[in-house]
């Protein structure tokens, strides 16, 4: 595809990969209707895919970087969906959130390219603004007992650390504990390409 210059579109290889087996794991968790909070869209590929596969729902993508916000912008422009909302900027360790209630929420790469303190926020203010048995869906790489499950995880541990040391990919095991200490259920866990995990919490105990 030929991009013109006033194009802002930003485009993640990894992105186009994904999408499409995280769309399916959506498909069986999401409600029918409703607005789908995006944290961290990034490009926004994510965000026009899903709205264009499902029109029921209503996609409200955001990211903390204006340069990916630019991104979204022109993916919701050339989507021309009417179910794909402008990005809001949050910062998921920002509270409160520019939006006060949604009925799911997605997050997908942003745990392990952080620092800990976005996944502690990002659990601790879906809880607040979720009804009761709404999901919140996480997609990365996660270690396992301590223990990464592939070396291509590994050696992507050690980039990440080695560019913020605040970065990494994380225990599966506290990422769960975490979203339990804010009142979410043991997650539903899905295996992924590439070593990924598709991770579905629901929110058990109102805040
Ligand atoms: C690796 S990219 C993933 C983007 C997209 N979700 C994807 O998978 O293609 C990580 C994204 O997380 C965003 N991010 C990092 N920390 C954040 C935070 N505290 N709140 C919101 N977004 C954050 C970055 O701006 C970036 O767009």
């Amino acid at each position: 595809m030929t991009q013109a210059e006033d194009d802002k579109r930003l485009f993640a290889p990894a992105a186009a990969r994904n999408r499409g087996p995280i769309l399916d794991v959506l498909r069986e968790e999401l409600p029918a209707k409703g607005l789908v909070l995006e944290i961290a869209s990034g490009t926004g590929e994510h965000a026009a895919h899903f709205a264009a596969h499902l029109p029921g729902l209503v996609f409200q993508p955001t990211d903390r970087d204006e340069r990916a916000r630019e991104s979204v912008a022109a993916w919701v422009a050339a989507s021309g969906l009417e179910n794909l909302r402008a990005p809001l900027a949050l910062d998921a360790t920002q509270t409160p959130w520019p939006i006060a209630k949604a009925d799911a929420i997605i997050c997908i790469n942003m745990v392990h390219i952080s620092p800990w303190e976005s996944t502690e926020s990002l659990f601790a203010t879906a809880a607040s603004m979720l009804p009761e048995g709404a999901p919140i869906c996480l997609y990365g790489p996660y270690k396992r007992g301590g223990v990464h499950t592939a070396p291509s995880n590994e050696e992507f541990d050690v980039s990440l650390r080695a560019t913020n040391p605040a970065w990494g990919v994380r225990d599966l095991e506290t990422v769960v504990a975490c979203a339990q200490k804010n009142g979410f259920s043991q997650p539903r866990i899905v295996e992924m390409p590439a070593n990924n995990l598709t991770l579905v919490f629901r929110l058990r105990r109102a805040r």
